[in-house]
């Protein structure tokens, strides 16, 4: 898909008039003011175009409607929504598994940490420094205490930091543990957090965000080890639309225990008739949810199911191999280059002070743009920096490349986007 099939789509069994016509020209016409998301050429933040079939079925079920709020919205898609849900947590081990679709990642983290505090009541969010930011801000928006855990040097939770702070807790605290960071896509030591339970006692929320499909991968083994480690956390959010090949509009929260669906209990009483079925509408905090998003990765689903080594495992290990092979280059050709653990690349030109650094990374992200090669931009912290440089500013800007499409495992494009 590019920009000139949306001006060629004809949307010919719709009943649009004249005036309808004209303002979808426009609309197409308005939207080409985009970076190309689908294109090779695109290796910036973190968007991955969807499946064609996802696109197809997402509109199909746009006809229909479905609210997956509760089964009088939409029964065929609440049904999916559940099977979508049943194999997502038999990819992370959770047999059975009580969750749903959500609108992203905020929502289900949101979602994660309240199911927690309603489990302990008082508890505390500790999260790396090097989480996603959401989950300082929602544990604001829930009114609960949060405190950050320093990083190791590799921009890993440091998991003494975190014993300390557990050693120090009244309260069992909720430890968000991210699997695959934002910025330098680096995979928290889930098995060595899981260990420290021996010890003490919390509760672990995975950010799989943007990683969690990983866990189909073949990965080191220092690194595979903490994907394996994800049944033992309490729960886990994956977003089907950032790897799972779907339009925006599609994130999912697991839960470990079914029977913390109590906690969503409420008592509406003009929704649910039509069954005495616990129904999605009863164990989510979103009230109307689209049952498009449900249809999409289902029918995703059905094309690359979740199996190891399987044809969709294979797509993310080109964006594996895509991002070790961008790292080796960059070295090669005399860049800084942090080696990449899942598919972000982060290279630097060489210098010797901070300042003098992060504006030559910006000319040459610039450059690389003028050329329609789309990159990303990262502030990285003196600790993150392996190589000695002057610091004479707080952050150095490095560029940051999100790998994740098949096609960026190239050599050709990788000569393209360092030359
Ligand atoms: C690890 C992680 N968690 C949460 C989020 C937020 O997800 P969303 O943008 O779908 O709300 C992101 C987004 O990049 C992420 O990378």
């Amino acid at each position: 898909m590019n920009w000139n099939h949306l001006k060629a789509l004809q949307f010919s069994d719709l009943p649009l008039d004249k005036e309808d016509r004209a303002i979808l020209e426009e609309l197409a016409v308005r939207l080409k003011d985009n970076y190309p998301y689908y294109a090779q050429e695109y290796a910036g933040q973190m968007i991955k175009p969807p499946h064609a079939l996802a696109q197809a079925a997402h509109w199909m079920t746009s006809f229909v409607n479905p609210n997956n709020h509760a089964l009088d919205g939409g029964r065929a898609t609440s049904a999916l929504e559940l099977e979508v849900i049943e194999q997502l947590g038999t990819m992370v081990g959770y047999t059975p598994c009580l969750g749903h679709l959500t609108s992203g990642g905020t929502m289900a983290n949101l979602e994660a940490l309240w199911v927690g505090r309603q489990s302990i009541p008082k508890t505390t969010v500790l999260a790396s420094s090097a989480s996603h930011y959401t989950h300082s801000r929602m544990s604001e928006v829930l009114g609960m205490p949060f405190k950050e855990i320093p990083t190791d040097a590799e921009g890993r939770m440091d998991v003494e930091a975190l014993e300390q702070l557990l050693a120090a807790s009244e309260v069992p605290p909720i430890v968000v543990v991210t699997l695959g960071t934002t910025g330098l896509g680096k995979v928290d030591p889930l098995a060595d957090v899981v260990a420290l339970k021996e010890k003490y006692s919390f509760r672990i929320h995975v950010d799989a965000a943007y990683g969690g499909y990983f866990k189909l991968s073949q990965l080191p083994e220092e690194t595979q080890q903490h994907f394996e480690a994800m049944p033992h956390a309490d729960s886990i959010v994956i977003d089907p639309h950032k790897h799972g090949l779907q339009p925006y509009g599609c994130g999912s929260i697991l839960l470990k225990n079914p029977a913390e669906g109590r906690f969503y209990k409420h008592d509406s009483p003009y929704t649910y008739f039509t069954s005495g079925e616990l129904h999605l509408g009863e164990i989510t905090l979103e009230c109307s949810r689209p049952g498009t998003a449900a249809a999409a990765l289902w029918a995703t689903m059905k094309k690359f199911p979740l199996e190891k080594d399987g044809r969709f495992a294979k797509r993310l290990q080109e964006s594996l191999l895509a991002a070790k092979g961008l790292h080796k280059r960059a070295l090669e050709q005399g860049f800084w280059s942090l080696d990449p653990e899942l598919d972000i690349c982060i290279f630097s030109s060489k210098g010797t002070s901070s300042t003098e650094i992060s504006i030559q990374n910006r000319a040459f992200f610039e450059r690389k743009a003028n050329e329609g090669i789309h990159l990303a931009l990262l502030k990285v912290q003196r600790e993150q920096w392996p190589w000695d440089l002057q610091w004479d500013s707080e952050e150095l800007v490095v560029v940051r490349s999100v790998l994740m499409k098949p096609e960026h495992n190239d050599p050709a494009f990788w000569a393209r986007l360092l030359d």
